[in-house]
């Protein structure tokens, strides 16, 4: 019942696989132009990852995953006898269009273990792999949204950051596929989202999803975020990530870290939602994590427009590192991690 709930808050799809090629839902369009890209390469999909056609990091791993398919009927195709080593060149090329969501690296070293169980033409088995990632990835979005649904208290709102709806991911959402089950099940009534400054993917994305939706939402500006915890008009902020450390440390969207010290501080809860194939047990810290740095025109211009003064410089990180020690919970597909430690990190990926 609750799923038949759910899932009539699920109707966006930004990444599908049609007949021979990929398309993919032009983010960069967004929300006045609804526009979408076809891409029939690995090097066309990399190019439309580091470009934010598509982005958040479980849609990144998948849409990865899918250039490998079409790289893998290349390669095959045009060098029968070396295309395995053909095919590691592209897989690099995908495995380095942007260095901090690890659900990239997940999905392809994911896949290229299965290319080790292949005798001939990759590219019925890949294609198979990577629609069993995408359809797993909406699977976690559901379960978590129960999960992280159940940890609210009735209460007036909540407030999110960035977009992990089913834009980010493959449908549903993370952080949002909680919003949008406590919604359906009566937990909150309204969202406040933050606008997220430079590429305010909050005022064209993730306000485009609660509208399509109808769930009630009011944008902010991230400057705005503490007065509203003060107010007492949010009783958790939830966000999502694109790589949690060993130790529960937690890289997302910039501005992320700011919210949860802003949290702590006023007794507002903190909560992380991601599927296990964001957390990286190989990465000790959030100290280990690689943080994009991107174009310093972001921040300087709003699309084509020049905003800042001429000559001035900017700097654009677009992650930044939240503590473990900030989080109240940790949301995956597995189970809930409470205040996450290393210990815990541990039992949870190893069930
Ligand atoms: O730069 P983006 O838009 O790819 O950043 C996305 C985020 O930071 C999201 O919060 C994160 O990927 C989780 S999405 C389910």
């Amino acid at each position: 019942m609750l799923k038949t709930i759910m899932s009539q808050h699920d109707s966006i799809r930004a990444v599908e696989w049609k007949d021979n090629h990929l398309v993919l839902l032009d983010q960069r369009k967004l929300p006045h132009n609804e526009q979408y890209v076809q891409l029939y390469s690995a090097e066309d999909t990399a190019e439309a990852i580091r470009n934010m056609v598509v982005r958040g990091a479980p849609a990144i791993g998948i849409t990865a995953a899918y250039g490998l398919v079409m790289a893998a009927r290349k390669c095959y195709k045009q060098y029968p006898s070396d295309w395995r080593v053909r095919l590691e060149a592209e897989k690099e090329t995908l495995m380095s269009a942007r260095p901090t969501a690890v659900n990239l690296m997940w999905a392809l070293r994911r896949m290229c273990k299965e290319l080790e169980t292949i005798d001939g033409d990759p590219e019925g088995p890949m294609l198979e792999l990577a629609q069993k990632i995408h359809q797993e990835d909406i699977e976690a979005n559901y379960r978590m949204g129960e999960l992280g649904s159940s940890l609210i208290p009735p209460s007036h709102a909540v407030l999110t950051h960035c977009n992990t709806g089913s834009l980010a991911t493959g449908g549903y959402g993370t952080a949002l596929g909680v919003i949008r089950s406590a919604f359906s099940s009566g937990k909150i009534e309204h969202v406040y989202a933050d606008e997220t400054r430079p590429w305010w993917q909050g005022s064209r994305l993730t306000a485009w999803e609660l509208v399509k939706d109808k769930i009630p939402a009011h944008l902010v500006c991230e400057g705005a975020a503490a007065s509203l915890m003060k107010q007492g008009k949010v009783s958790w902020v939830i966000v999502g990530s694109d790589r949690i450390a060993a130790n529960g440390d937690v890289a997302n969207k910039i501005g992320t870290y700011s919210l949860a010290v802003n949290a702590r501080y006023h007794g507002v809860k903190f909560m992380v939602v991601a599927p296990t194939s964001t957390v990286d047990m190989q990465t000790a810290t959030g100290n280990d994590i690689p943080i994009e740095e991107r174009p310093q025109e972001e921040v300087l211009n709003v699309g084509n427009q020049r905003i800042a003064a001429n000559h001035a410089q900017a700097w654009n990180p677009a992650f930044d590192i939240t503590p473990a020690s900030l989080i109240d919970a940790i949301v995956t597909e597995k189970g809930v991690v409470e205040r996450p430690t290393p210990e815990k990190m541990a039992v949870l990926m190893a069930s």
